[in-house]
This record gives C-alpha cells, structure tokens and sequence, in this order.
C-alpha cells in the first residue's frame, strides 16, 4: 500500500435538505484503507447534511485523514497543517480536524501543536457530527478509543463517480510486525459480515461499477461466522462474472492453498496478489515478527506460479531494518531477484516510537540505508522492465481507467495483473473491456494499440 497524497474526486450531490449544507472538505494521505475510510467519513457527514466540496476555500470543515506509517508520512501532515492553519486565520470560523492514524497516535498533542478544532481516530467517525457540532460552539473535541467490534457495516460510503470502488472487508490488524505502528493505530482484527460485503457489492455493480477492491491490512484473516476469505472472495466474484475483483493485502503466512484456488478457479478474480516480503533474511524476518520464513515464503510463491501461470506479484520491502547486515541486505536482493516481482513498494527503515523495534535502536546509518534502498529500487526497475518487454507483442485485456494523463488522444487503463497501460484508440468509456496490442514497454508502463473490443 502506498502513502501518496490522493485527493478523493468527488462530485457534489444534492443533499435532502432544504438548508444551505455545511460544506466538508477532505484530504487523504496514506493507504487504500484511508482512502476507503475518507468514503466512510463523507457517507456519515452526508447523513447530517454536509455536502462534499473539492475547493479548499469554499469548506467551512476541513478535515485531513493521516497516515502514521512512517515518520516522513507525519512529517507532510504537520507540515500541511501549519500552511492550512496559515491560510485560514482570516477564516477564524474555519473548523478544521485531524482524523486517521496520526490523530490515533498523537491525540490531544496535535491540539496543542496545531490547534486543530478535533481529532478523531479510526474507530470513531460515528461521532464526527457531534464532534463537528461541538466545535462550531468553539469546543475541541478528541474521539480516540479503538473498538474490538466497530466495522461500519451498515454505513453506505459516499463515493465519486467512477468504476472502481474500494471496501473495507476488515479493519484493524493483529499481526504486530516490529516495525509496524499499524495495530496501534487501528487495533484489534475484526472482520465485516460477508453478506454486508455482498449486499454492497451487488449495490455497486447496480450503480455501474465495473471493479473492486477489497481491502484490509491482512485480508487472509478475514473471517465472518467461520466463513473466510475465500469464501468471501468466491461469493463477491458470483455476484456479477464481469465485475473485476481485486483485494489486498495478502499476508504470506495466511494465504491458504484454498484461497490460491479460489483465485485460480474464477476468471473475475484479478491474477494479481500484493505479497509484502519485507526481507530476504531470515533472521532479519524473525526480528519483524513476520511469523514466515524465506523458505516459506519462496513456496508459497512457487504454489501460486505452478497453479496460476501469469499471475503477477509484487511486495513490500523495508531496507535497514535495525541490525541488518550488508550480507543480510544482500538476501533481500537475491530473493527479489528468484521471485522476480512485477512490481515493489521499497522504504527506508523509519522508526516508531512504541514499536518494538524502536527499542533496538536504528543503528544502520542513513547513508548505508540510502544505498541499500538504491539497490533495491535499481533491481526491481531491471527486472519489471525485464518482465514488461516480455510482454511486448501480446494482446492484454485492458479495463479502461480514462484518458491518459499525457495526451488527449491516447487511454489509459490497466491488466487484470494491474500493469498500466497507456494505448491509442477513440474515445472510450471508463470501465470498458478492450483488447489492446502491446507494442513497447518500460519498467513502469505498457503502450500498445487497440486490437478489438473484449467479448
Ligand atoms: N498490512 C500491510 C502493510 C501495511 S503498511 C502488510 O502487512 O503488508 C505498508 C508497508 O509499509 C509495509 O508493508 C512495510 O513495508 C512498510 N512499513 C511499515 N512500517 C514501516 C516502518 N516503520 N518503516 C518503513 N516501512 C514501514
Ligand atoms: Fe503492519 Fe504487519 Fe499488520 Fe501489515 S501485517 S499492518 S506490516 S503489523
Ligand atoms: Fe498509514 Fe494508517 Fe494506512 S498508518 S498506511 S494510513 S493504516
């Protein structure tokens, strides 16, 4: 999972009430789950009659939802804060509110740091009207207790227009790697109901779209009434046979050979599985608490190839983890270099105050870090562009996302095993399904021609 900056698109709808709404304004950081839990907030601001707005200016609530996941993510917030607050003293009426896991994490400090009018954690965005309420009469107002049950099921997420859609199947995570602030902020695992999960799915496809994602930190422990994973994910696949289903993130430990079946079985099932390895080394492994080792992990891996030919991959990868040696480094390469990933997200080492792994220092200096994450970026870059001019002279199936951003007159979309690729053709709908040649390649993109419409 990424933690980009992503401005959720969405488009005013009208409201049920008569009053002018109070207009909310919202700014996403971190993973998908963030992105998901921004469409949560909105869905139950609706409700109170706020409406969303995409113009800073024209907001009488701003509200940035933040990621903790490392210390630069919590650096751009503080950072963003301080312009906002800059910007808005000649609004004094301006509420503004800190939600997601930096507000988990840091709590009534970013009052005291920014003086923001609330801060409001994962698990609490059921009080956000209250807490909005309150602050418009000038009082502050702090929601941070994690729940063991709170996975709003029963709350419709307000969502921009498009073809695409996340869902939170599960909140929380329970795995405790080292390293990770993610359990802090977001508590214990716990799993929605799989017929909520269906019931909105078949909502969406109703309303048009034409993918989902399925999210949560760990979503191979998703479990409701015995019914796990992919169970879940063969009951979402059913609901419409066209409908494109993604998920993520996989853990390595948890993902069954039922769940490699299952994938494998349905054709709607994207052959695309986000596998975060971390390390190559197994000592180092054992110092995340990642509960798999190397060995394990390339087993795995080899049961998904042998089972799904063309299934493309990709991971997570922290470099300078605490004690990590040059030769332990090394591993972490070589192992990239056997899986031959699609695609990477790659991190330098950053660490967590309350983690465990704070407590063993962050003794690999910042250049050596800096070096072995250059490695690490160097080599995924050769091997997806290895894999991507393989590709070069095949016909992929594309969904379309919309225009590209660098011409009027070329498409972008993207594979089932999510390669993006940007292709000449009309003018085509999002969400359509078209043939596309694939005639260049780099490590990042495909480029190609329209070869056809896809039954
Ligand atoms: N639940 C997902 C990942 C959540 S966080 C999983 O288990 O894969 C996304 C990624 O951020 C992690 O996979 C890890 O690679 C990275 N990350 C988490 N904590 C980090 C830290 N303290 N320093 C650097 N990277 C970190
Ligand atoms: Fe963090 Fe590990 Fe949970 Fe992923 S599985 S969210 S890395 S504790
Ligand atoms: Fe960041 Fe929280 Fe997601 S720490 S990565 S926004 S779960």
């Amino acid at each position: 999972m990424s933690d980009n900056l992503a401005h959720v698109n969405i488009e005013e709808k009208n409201l049920e009430r008569t009053s002018p709404a109070r207009k909310v304004y919202v700014e996403t950081y971190g993973c998908q789950m963030n992105l998901a839990d921004t469409e949560i907030v909105l869905g139950i601001m609706n409700k109170s009659g706020y409406a969303p707005t995409q113009a800073i200016d024209e907001a009488d609530v701003v509200l940035l939802n933040t990621c903790s996941v490392r210390e630069h993510a919590e650096d751009k917030i503080h950072q963003r804060l301080g312009t906002i607050r800059k910007q808005m003293s000649r609004r004094p009426d301006l509420v503004v509110g800190v939600l997601g896991c930096m507000a988990e994490r840091l709590r009534s400090n970013l009052i005291e740091r920014h003086q923001v009018d609330i801060v409001v954690g994962p698990d609490e965005y059921r009080k956000l009207p209250e807490l909005l309420d309150g602050a418009i009469s000038g009082e502050r107002g702090i929601g941070v207790r994690l729940s063991r049950t709170e996975t709003y099921d029963d709350i419709t997420p307000f969502r921009s227009e498009g073809v695409s859609a996340w869902i939170s199947v599960m909140r929380g995570c329970d795995k405790f790697c080292t390293f990770c602030i993610v359990p802090f902020t977001r508590g214990r695992e716990r799993s929605r109901t799989l017929s909520g999960v269906v019931g909105e799915v078949e909502r969406l496809v109703g309303e048009g779209f034409r993918e989902v994602t399925l999210l949560g930190q760990n979503v191979n422990s998703y479990l409701d009434e015995g019914r796990d994973f992919a169970d879940l994910l063969s009951a979402v696949a059913k609901v419409d046979r066209s409908l494109r289903v993604r998920f993520t993130t996989s853990h390595p430990q948890d993902l069954s050979d039922k769940l490699i079946d299952t994938i494998a079985q349905h054709d709607n099932l994207c052959k695309y599985i986000h596998l975060p390895v971390q390390s190559g080394s197994d000592r180092v492994l054992k110092a995340m608490n990642r509960t798999y080792s190397r060995e394990h992990y390339l087993a795995l891996v080899g049961r998904i190839r042998s089972r799904m030919p063309g299934v493309a991959l990709s991971t997570d990868i922290i470099a300078g983890f605490p004690t990590e040696t040059d030769e332990e480094h090394s591993e972490t390469l070589s192992l990239m270099e056997e899986v031959k990933y699609d695609g990477a997200y790659m991190f330098k080492y950053s660490p967590r105050e309350g983690t465990p792994a704070f407590k063993l220092g962050d003794d690999v200096p910042e250049d050596v870090k800096a070096a072995r994450l250059n490695e690490i970026i160097a080599l995924q870059q050769r091997v997806s562009n290895e894999t991507n001019q393989s590709l070069v002279g095949t016909i992929a199936e594309v969904m379309v996302d919309g225009k590209s951003k660098r011409s009027e007159l070329q498409m972008s979309g993207r594979t089932d095993t999510n390669k993006t690729v940007i292709f000449t053709a009309g003018s085509l709908r999002p969400g359509e399904l078209v043939k596309v040649r694939i005639k260049r390649a780099s490590s990042a993109t495909l480029f190609g021609e329209l070869a056809g419409a896809s039954n």
